[in-house]
């Protein structure tokens, strides 16, 4: 996403706490020929990045990897880059689970958490619940898409919601 944002000419920078897959975008965007900036960082620690400082921040998949009240620490932090009238656009895993996950997968549908080998690492809410989650944090929906991805192959939903400040 970063990548094709800087072919539409976009100043892009992502930001993961994998420096495997920092290393892997750098790559990428070496041989694509594109200028993009890639950090490995925790994206509940914008403390680097300038306040009113971005037009848009994009979800690359990570919120649903965002648990608990981190969740909250993590809006007010994007609320905070944006500037005013700036974009969110958040992709997120949502429930009903189905009950095609792999053995070493559980969902817990009371906490809405997802285990991988007894260790929870994605907070799968409703459709309903996100918006909810997203509105109270003080964006506006501007739009909102539910699909399955079936490349996933596990019959998640997808969530895609686009919010401004
Ligand atoms: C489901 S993968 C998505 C990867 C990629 N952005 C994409 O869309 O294909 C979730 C990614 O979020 C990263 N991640 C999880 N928690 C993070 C955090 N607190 N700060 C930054 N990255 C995080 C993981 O390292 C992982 O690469």
């Amino acid at each position: 996403m970063t990548m094709w944002l800087a072919t539409q000419g976009f100043e892009t920078f992502g930001i993961d706490i994998s420096p495997t897959a920092i290393e892997w975008a750098k790559r990428n965007a070496e041989v694509a020929g594109l200028r993009c900036e890639f950090t490995n960082g925790d994206i509940l620690d914008y403390s680097n990045y300038p306040s009113d400082a971005v037009d848009m921040v994009l979800d690359g998949n990570v919120l649903h990897c965002i648990i608990g009240d981190d969740r909250a620490k993590l809006f007010q932090n994007v609320r905070r880059v944006l500037r005013t009238g700036g974009y969110f656009l958040v992709r997120s895993v949502l429930s009903p689970v189905d009950d095609k996950l792999p053995s070493q997968y559980r969902f817990d549908p009371t906490s809405l958490l997802l285990f991988h080998e007894d260790v929870a690492y994605r907070y799968i809410p409703t459709f309903e619940m996100l918006k909810s989650e997203v509105s109270d944090a003080g964006f506006n929906i501007l739009g909102s898409e539910l699909a399955y991805d079936l490349a996933v192959g596990r019959g998640f939903q997808y969530g895609m919601i686009e919010a401004s400040t």
